[in-house]
């Protein structure tokens, strides 16, 4: 089984951007542990601050068995992703580290959560296993 995680703009700082909020593991560090805890599983991982490569990167994965999609910032704005994201038949979920829907009301609204499979959100860097978990299951 082969699955794609999609990180967004600014997430490549995970582990010293806004702690407070988004916790002291970095992504690489997290990513080892989810690969060690599902030997069986292919994880690719890809991360970008540019919402064009985030597109392309989805349009590529299109033959995969699931990804997982945090885009971050661009949930909030871009349809664009949206698109990429109905363009393909793959299964999508979406994660947030934090609870979005607790936070500034420009973070309640999310292009993508009308046209992905399941949204997780609010599990900090766990929110990505359980993405996982659902996808095998
Ligand atoms: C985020 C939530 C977004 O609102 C924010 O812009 C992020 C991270 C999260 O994982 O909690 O960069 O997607």
């Amino acid at each position: 089984m082969k699955i794609t995680i999609i990180n967004g703009p600014n997430l490549n700082l995970l582990g010293t951007r806004e702690t407070d909020i988004y916790g002291s593991q970095n992504f690489d560090s997290y990513l080892d542990s989810l690969r060690t805890s599902f030997p069986k599983i292919a994880i690719e991982y890809f991360q970008s601050n540019i919402e064009g490569e985030i597109i392309n990167l989805i349009h590529k994965s299109k033959d995969c068995d699931g990804i997982i999609l945090n885009a971050a910032a661009y949930t909030h704005t871009s349809v664009g992703i949206a698109d990429a994201v109905k363009s393909i038949d793959c299964k999508v979920i979406e994660v947030h580290i934090s609870n979005t829907y607790s936070r500034e009301e420009f973070r309640h609204n999310s292009f993508l959560s009308p046209v992905v499979d399941g949204i997780i959100i609010g599990f900090g860097l766990d929110s990505y296993r359980l993405a996982l978990e659902s996808i095998i299951n």
